[in-house]
């Protein structure tokens, strides 16, 4: 039997998922029973990097999701709209759903995953979160005897791409990220890359599985690498550590065991750190479970091939569970959280902290700060003041012991009172 899967979206990923699906020798068995049916896109006289059928494409997408001859809708297109009304409408009329995009399922899982299960659907999502690394099968099923302690990864390819050419060549934001959206990692609006919705939105979706329960994007901490300048990367390398843009999902420290702490944040990571060596386009997925302890997942995070794979799995996964169980849903393939993970606020966070200063250079600069800190129970790890640099400002560095957030922030709003100083121009956490 062949099963005919409607394409929504032909752009990055969609011509990936096409060019697989088109060749399918050396590749799964199951592949030649997959059919590109139709394929929806937006505008119909754009150059394809793929050869498909004219015939068969549409700028009529609602046409696809309720065309009776289609089993399988592969929706590709990104954004939050028509892509959820698509998806909801595909599930309403029976078919399975495979979906890349990470947006709309943080936003709407939670009627996304009601309708599927009450239709009898799949609603696959292996290419939401770290594009070409199979992490959420994995949490789904491979490390499904664990209970996990702690989700930490890098799951933004466009954000570390940029802070590794940073950190390497000494390159330009800007520049940097011209060249990201140029090979496909961005987002049609890079915004969501670069200031850290991307990685929230994959941070909802692995910690709702590795946590069990649903988490509500609102509550995650989320803070974006605009930030971040060659200075502070300087100062990184010489302290021993890089900067990644970090998800990081773990049992909240001490409080209740029911809460969670989920934060997305640029972080000073020591270099001998597992994933201070992840660079460019990768993406890294660290894992601690009971029993199996520390799991690292790592691979390309974006890209149209290595979307594609991770997109082309799910559809066989389908394929595969239609042919053996039909009518019935595998349990180990569907997410069925009915329940809010309670998310403790980012106040209750004990880490350390990198804070880099801009001070009037005078005499008793550095006792102030040190009293300020002091006041407030931070003690601190390492200070650095360089020569004065300009207009008579001296810029001093200083990363703190394990503090409280709200410890931190209160000595910084004292410090900010300081007539010596001039302005506090990066504050980082460390991992
Ligand atoms: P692109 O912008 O490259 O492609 C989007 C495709 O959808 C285009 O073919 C476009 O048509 C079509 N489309 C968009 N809006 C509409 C609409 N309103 N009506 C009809 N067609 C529409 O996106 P990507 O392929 O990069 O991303 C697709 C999804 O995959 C997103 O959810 C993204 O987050 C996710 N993803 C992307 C990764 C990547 O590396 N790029 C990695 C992992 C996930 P047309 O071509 O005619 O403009
Ligand atoms: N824009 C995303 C990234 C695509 O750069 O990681 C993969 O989800």
């Amino acid at each position: 039997m062949t099963y005919k899967v409607g394409l929504l979206g032909l752009g990055t990923v969609g011509v990936g998922v096409a060019k697989i699906l088109q060749d399918p020798s050396g590749r799964h068995p199951l592949l030649p029973d997959i059919k590109i049916a139709r394929v929806g896109v937006r505008s119909l006289n754009k150059q394809r990097d793929v050869a498909i059928d004219p015939n068969i494409v549409t700028d009529d997408l609602e046409s696809i999701v309720n065309d009776p001859e289609i089993d399988i809708v592969v929706e590709v297109i990104g954004g939050i709209e028509p892509a959820r009304s698509l998806i909801l409408k595909a599930i309403a009329n029976g078919k399975h759903v495979v979906t890349a995009n990470k947006a709309v399922i943080a936003r709407h899982g939670n009627e996304i995953f009601s309708e599927s299960k009450q239709k009898g659907v799949y609603v696959m999502l292996e290419a939401a979160a770290c594009g070409g690394i199979p992490v959420i099968q994995a949490l789904k099923q491979s490390l499904g005897g664990n209970r996990i302690t702690e989700l930490t990864g890098i799951v933004n390819g466009t954000t570390n791409y940029i802070l590794s050419r940073m950190y390497f060549e000494g390159a330009d934001f800007g520049d940097t990220l011209a060249e990201a959206q140029k090979l496909g990692y961005a987002e049609a609006d890079p915004t969501a890359d670069v200031d850290g919705y991307d990685a929230a939105d994959k941070m909802a979706i692995l910690a709702s599985l590795a946590f069990g329960d649903r988490v509500n994007l609102e509550d995650i901490y989320r803070e974006g690498i605009r930030s971040i300048t060659s200075a502070d990367i300087g100062y990184a390398k010489e302290l021993g550590f890089t900067i990644k843009l970090l998800g990081i999902a773990r049992r909240a420290v001490g409080k209740e065991e029911s809460d969670l702490e989920i934060r997305v944040h640029p972080t000073l990571i020591p270099i001998q750190h597992p994933l201070a060596n992840i660079h460019g386009v990768t993406n890294a997925v660290r894992i601690e479970g009971d029993p199996v302890g520390e799991v690292v997942f790592s691979g390309p995070g974006a890209g149209s091939g290595a979307t594609a794979s991770a997109v082309v799995a799910d559809i066989i996964n389908v394929v595969a569970a239609l042919k053996s169980v039909p009518n019935q849903i595998n349990q180990l393939m569907g997410c069925s959280h009915e329940h809010y993970a309670k998310i403790a606020p980012i106040e209750n966070t004990v880490t350390q902290f990198y804070a880099r200063l801009l001070t009037h250079d005078k005499p008793g600069v550095i006792g102030d700060l040190g009293t300020a800190f002091g006041h407030h129970q931070v003690s601190l790890n390492a200070i650095l003041q360089k020569n004065t640099i300009h207009d008579g400002l001296a810029e001093i560095v200083v990363v703190t012991q394990q503090v409280s957030e709200l410890n931190f922030q209160q000595a910084i709003a004292a410090i900010r009172q300081l007539p010596t100083l001039h302005s506090i121009p990066t504050i980082l956490r460390v991992l």
